[in-house]
């Protein structure tokens, strides 16, 4: 079999790497960017130090601080025409994920006409000026891959873009002053990028190496990042954790629990990482029926022993099971106690297969709209 490892971008990471983004960014050429963030992030001390950074190396600055989580589509086009009304010449963005997704996107539409759905999902555009992404959170990993996820207003979905940043500098300094609360559900996102990317059709010998040492890494240091978020060595091994889980899914794209987590978050507006992490018992336990030795190895990631002889359904029923104790620790909340009844939760079955990455359920095992609803189901009754 013929496999492609993706390397996209090349990433500078360690404490204080953030000091040097203006080198780094004058290196790729620029002299005026579009530097990007949102309410929360651009007053971090953290931004003051990057803006500064490029300052200091004669790097003109426009501030864009005005991006908004699950990027809306006129966020994303105002950002674009502030770009090129400024003429800049490199993006730099400052924050989580959505952050990035939308100076992603500002690098596909800044040098391209609208429509912007016509990019959705290929690279039929000019390439855009060179973007710095600077994550804020350990989790989404959109440093690393190749989707810009927005959200179209017209067609009430999340689209992407296929678009990457040209570096990323991961200072995990930086995400220190997350709250408990963002480490726990940044974290399980990429605690979910990692195992769907281990059962994904596409996985490969790279993404399986970076998806199970990811989750190793997160097992290990996210109950610590949520219970101290002074703990210095678990910010690293998250920073790290989640840019790894980033890497994995870019060959081996995220599934069923994405599907249903994007669908959540669209139809009852539950958060990604939590809905992710929600989701993720549940799909361990359909993937054991079709890729066992991959549900398995990320069971083993966890450090659990799996008995030799356990049959698919107890290594699914095995791992979901330590994925939800897991949960707990780090209290994700169920979806009862964000306010959803079991009927809110099963009602948007069908709305799941409206989303791309259903087409990427393991093995092509076509579910109907009732194995849907009883995913849905046990999604909710399994974790209260
Ligand atoms: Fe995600």
């Amino acid at each position: 079999m013929i496999v492609r490892y993706t390397a996209l971008c090349p990433m500078v990471f360690g404490d204080g790497a953030i000091n040097g983004v203006g080198e780094e960014v004058k290196a790729l050429g620029c002299t005026r960017v579009l530097l990007l963030s949102d309410t929360i992030t651009a007053r971090q001390p953290a931004y003051a130090t990057c803006q500064n950074s490029l300052l200091n190396v004669g790097i003109e600055v426009v501030e864009y601080p005005n991006c908004l989580p699950d990027p809306p589509d006129h966020i994303v086009i105002e950002a674009s025409k502030l770009a090129n009304a400024e003429k800049v010449d490199g993006l730099v963005a400052f924050g989580g994920g959505s952050v990035i997704d939308t100076a992603k996107a500002v690098k596909v539409l800044m040098n391209n006409p609208l429509p912007m759905a016509q990019y959705y999902g290929n690279y039929n555009y000019k390439p855009g000026v060179p973007l710095t992404a600077i994550p804020t959170t350990a989790g989404t990993g959109s440093e690393t891959t190749r989707y810009a996820v927005i959200s179209d207003s017209q067609l009430v979905q999340k689209k992407s873009f296929y678009v990457h940043a040209d570096l990323g500098i991961l200072d995990p300094e930086i995400t220190a002053s997350m709250p408990p609360q963002v480490t726990a559900s940044t974290g399980m996102d990429a605690f979910s990028h990692s195992a769907e990317a281990l059962t994904s059709q596409t996985a490969n010998p790279h993404s399986d190496l970076l998806g199970s040492d990811s989750i190793r890494r997160i097992v290990q240091y996210l109950p610590l990042a949520v219970a101290d978020g002074a703990n210095h060595q678990a910010r690293r091994e998250m920073m790290i954790a989640s840019n790894f889980a980033g890497s994995a899914f870019n060959d081996a794209p995220t599934h069923l629990g994405h599907s249903i987590a994007q669908t959540l978050g669209a139809h009852q507006h539950v958060t990604h990482g939590v809905a992710c992490a929600l989701a993720l018992p549940e799909v361990m336990v359909f993937a054991a029926g079709i890729v066992p030795e991959k549900v398995r190895m990320i069971g083993e990631a966890m450090g659990l022993s799996i008995p030799r002889d356990a049959d698919n359904q107890a290594i699914g029923a095995q791992v979901a099971k330590a994925i939800r104790t897991f949960m707990k620790g780090i209290q994700i909340p169920s979806l009862k106690a964000l306010g959803l009844s079991r009927e809110d939760t099963v009602k948007v079955a069908p709305y799941v297969f409206n989303e791309a990455s259903m087409l990427r359920v393991p093995d092509g095992v076509s579910l109907t709209e009732a194995q849907m609803e009883s995913i849905l189901g046990a999604v909710y009754d399994n974790y209260q």
